[in-house]
């Protein structure tokens, strides 16, 4: 019996998933294949009630139903309670479990690029769902303390009250945006945007005190691989990465969590520029 996984979305048609997920299936010979459904808001109950069907390994949520998904789960994790979005569903004999995959595929990827933010202060711009992930990887990592700016700054004061009960090992603090176009007083370690003007081309002003040669920038956009804000960290003395790094492992957890094999990255990373080369592809 072919198994099946899905990603449940709106719109999904521009989804690396399905492209990352079946060429993992075939490189391991595992008799699967992966979907991406266009799903509305009034319709999840009902879809997510199939993903407990006997062939059914589990489901990647996208937006917008990563938090609304949550009510229809048998349980949910931990990390996902915290950044209040499941990102991966799992089927055990109809159970339904939600977790979050995006803080953990993060860190996992730091990690595993030397990019190591303990006992450094850190910075996140944006205080969205990606942005979540990031302070929670960067806790998870050991930093000192991540400071949240953006543009809603009640938006970066709402996340960090929100998450400083779960997360007591790192002080969190909150600002306005603007703040990364003044001088700093130091460089910082680790400068990551988390705000979504790099997938829109544009770029949040981070003036260039903040970085020293030991500076790490991290865009998380990844489409366009190369942004403003990378650029101008790289003019600025700092290594930059985009988000590519974390898209592909947030994805290979999703996967070793239904199959409970690691997925070769090798082979995401093939599917991926296979996909670039042939269409332009905006998200996750
Ligand atoms: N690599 C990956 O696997 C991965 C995963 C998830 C997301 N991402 C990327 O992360 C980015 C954020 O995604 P998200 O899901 O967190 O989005 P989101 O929840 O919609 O948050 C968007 C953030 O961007 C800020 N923003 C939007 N327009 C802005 C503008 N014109 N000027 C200044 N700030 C602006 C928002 O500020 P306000 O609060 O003031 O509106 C908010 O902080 C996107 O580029 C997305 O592609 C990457």
């Amino acid at each position: 019996m072919t198994q099946r996984a899905y990603l449940l979305g709106r719109p999904v048609a521009h989804s690396l998933s399905p492209t990352l997920h079946n060429a993992a299936f075939t490189a391991l010979h595992i008799d699967a294949w992966y979907t991406a459904l266009d799903v509305a808001v009034d319709e999840l109950p009902r879809v997510v009630d199939g993903l407990r069907a006997q062939d059914c390994l589990g489901a990647n949520v996208t937006a917008p139903h990563k938090q609304a998904v949550m009510a229809y789960l048998d349980a949910v994790d931990d990390a996902a309670l915290a950044l209040g979005a499941v990102n991966t569903i799992v089927n055990t004999s109809g159970r339904l479990s939600g977790g979050n995959t995006d803080a953990a595929g993060l860190a996992r990827w730091m990690q595993l690029s030397g990019i190591d933010p303990s006992g450094q202060p850190a910075v996140v711009l944006g205080a969205g769902g990606a942005a979540r992930s990031a302070i929670w990887a960067l806790a998870d990592l050991g930093a000192t303390s991540v400071t949240v700016l953006n543009r809603t700054v009640e938006r970066a004061e709402h996340v960090v009250t929100s998450l400083r009960n779960r997360l007591r090992s790192v002080d969190l603090m909150w600002g306005a945006l603007e703040e990364a176009a003044e001088p700093a007083r130091r460089p910082w370690c680790l400068v990551v945007n988390a705000t979504s003007l790099g997938h829109h081309g544009a770029a949040p002003t981070v003036h260039p005190s903040w970085y020293s040669p030991d500076s790490v920038a991290i865009e998380l956009a990844y489409n366009p691989p190369e942004t403003g804000f990378m650029v101008a960290a790289r003019e600025a003395g700092a290594r930059a990465e985009n988000g590519l790094g974390m898209l592909l492992h947030q994805a290979a957890l999703a996967f070793e969590r239904w199959t409970g094999r690691v997925p070769p990255m090798d082979v995401y990373e093939a599917a991926v520029t296979r996909a670039a080369l042939s269409t332009t592809r905006t998200d996750a």
